[in-house]
């Protein structure tokens, strides 16, 4: 296919060294940083579904609710209000922000800080839902929330993606969305046991055990080591080549380390990062920075994150069986995700990718059609059991194939594509467009399955059609090349070359680039260095 076919993917250098104990801790602590986004992820859709939180907080939307139920009337339309989405959404918008701070923080302090402000951050953000009086309490945690995801995004799969061998590095890198997924996991798990809570106060325990995750990545960072590439980049050379020969497990790491000053050296040319990363040359970085977020969001997933409880309410199931189908998706989250840290680094990011794209399509058009028949416009229908639970399983298989496509790949594949010199600040682009996309999306679901009504499935899946194509044809692939030898990859795709000139193209001390088009640049040799 266009897109890959003249890239003989592979490490131009295949570095000494495996994958030591070190570096595996390493990159599991930080990656639970994943956790505190996905426990938010998971534990507002759940909170939201629950009658006390509603009659406390928004008490016009559980009348609204009630009102539907009596009268049989539009199931489409009965949880729409502004404000309810408001209290889901107002966390990405505070990310959105964080994430332009957390990507000086990332790159003047390293990388721990960042993930170190973001687990505080995100503490204080607990406490102040838990605590929650009013709206306004309630929101501003979740303003806390989003600057904590905002440091965390921000920093986590960029450290992860230094830090990991070039063979490994999208097994190591997709360690952050299973946290992630791991985390929507327990919410949802914790939602279920608490929303039985007979006080009411239910959900306060959900809102204030977000604790537990922020503490969990703010003590964790404090014991990491920063990754070779930012003590490098911020002057410490000796401890960076004394991190390296630890990190690769080997004394030979002069080759590497020599790549890694001279990406320094490079990047210490460039004084204006954000100025920088509008250059021609980094067209294809910047597009993908945008594109991949921005597709990542539109494949409609957090309907089915946020919205799980609600929307198995819409279809008729009872308040507990909700609660349990969100815990199913979660769960085919967790397990569909774990697929692909096995598959990444063999089978590329391209065949995951595509495979995911068309799976979830089909899905799509399966319960877009399956919703449609019984609801028809009116949104009036009672659903037989059978027919709800065959909905629910073509969700999970649209999930499973989120979860080994678009999920990882979306944080992995922005992470690895990036000089040095403009990586922080296409990390944050990235964050900002994901968490601006995530609050549309949350904020326009209600309204929109309220007016769209079953065709919303059709609306995403076209969406998924043109991000697979896009994919297919724009996407070069990139396992196993090291991180700052990527410009090779982009210099020899059909499309891509074009904005690369010749002399931009400096990969660490040594190596010469090939005539592009002809790239034989050698693949790595695959075996895992265990
Ligand atoms: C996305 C989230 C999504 C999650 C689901 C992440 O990669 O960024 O928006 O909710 O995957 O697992």
């Amino acid at each position: 296919m266009a897109g890959g076919a003249v890239v003989n993917t592979g490490g131009g250098k295949d570095y000494p060294g495996k994958l030591t104990m070190f570096v595996l801790f390493a990159c599991i602590v930080a990656a639970t940083g994943g956790l505190i986004f996905g426990y938010d992820i998971g534990i507002s859709g759940g909170v939201t579904s629950m009658n006390p939180f509603l009659m406390k907080f928004f008490p016009a939307v559980y009348r609204q609710e009630q009102e539907a139920e009596r009268n049989q009337s539009n199931q489409y339309c009965k949880f729409d209000s502004q404000l309810l989405t408001m209290f889901t959404s107002s966390l990405y918008l505070a990310a959105l922000v964080a994430s332009f701070f957390a990507a000086t923080v990332t790159r003047v302090a390293g990388r721990k800080w960042s993930m170190f402000a973001g687990g505080v951050t995100f503490l204080a953000g607990a406490a102040l839902n838990g605590a929650a009086k009013d709206v306004l309490m309630l929101i501003l945690g979740r303003v806390l929330l989003g600057i904590g995801v905002g440091f965390a995004n921000q920093s986590v799969p960029v450290y992860l993606s230094e830090m990991a061998p070039a063979r490994l590095r999208g097994m190591l890198n997709i360690g952050f969305q299973q946290m992630i997924t791991i985390g929507i996991l327990c919410a949802n798990l914790i939602n279920y046991g608490t929303a039985k809570i007979k006080g009411g106060w239910g959900w306060r325990v959900s809102l204030a055990l977000a604790a537990v995750p922020a503490a969990i990545i703010a003590v964790g960072a404090l014991f990491l080591p920063d990754t070779p590439n930012s003590l490098i980049d911020r002057g410490y050379t000796d401890d960076a080549k004394r991190m390296l020969r630890r990190v690769r497990g080997t004394d030979d790491v002069d080759e590497e380390y020599r790549d890694l000053v001279a990406a320094s050296e490079e990047s210490k040319l460039v004084s204006h990062p954000w100025r920088n990363i509008l250059q021609r040359r980094y067209r294809p970085q910047l597009t993908f920075a945008i594109a991949i977020p921005f597709f990542q969001q539109l494949t409609g997933i957090n309907v089915i994150m946020f919205y799980a409880p609600v929307l198995f309410k819409t279809l008729g199931f009872a308040d507990d069986a909700s609660l349990m189908s969100a815990v199913i998706t979660g769960l085919v989250n967790v397990f569909a995700t774990s697929v692909s840290i096995v598959t990444v680094d063999r089978l590329g990011r391209r065949k995951l990718f595509l495979q995911g794209g068309v799976q979830m399509l089909v899905c799509q058009i399966v319960v877009g059609g399956l919703i449609g028949a019984k609801f028809g416009f009116s949104g009036v229908a009672v659903i037989p059991k059978e027919y709800a639970a065959f909905v629910v399983l073509f969700i999970c298989a649209y999930v499973a194939g989120f979860a080994w496509s678009w999920g990882p790949l979306g944080w992995l594949v922005p992470s690895e594509i990036f000089p040095l010199e403009i990586r922080s600040a296409g990390q944050s682009i990235t964050v900002s467009v994901n968490m601006f996309c995530t609050f549309v999306i949350a904020q326009a679901f209600l309204p929109m399955l309220c007016r769209f009504k079953f065709m919303l499935f059709f609306f995403f899946g076209a969406w998924v059609v043109l991000m697979t194509l896009f994919v297919a044809f724009f996407l070069p692939e990139t396992k196993n090349v090291p991180i700052e030898e990527m410009v090779l990859v982009w210099k020899a795709h059909w499309y891509w070359g074009r904005f690369i000139r010749d002399e931009d193209v400096h990969v660490g001390a040594d190596v010469e680039m090939p005539a592009s088009g002809k790239n034989k640049i050698q693949p790595g040799n695959g075996k895992l260095g265990i």
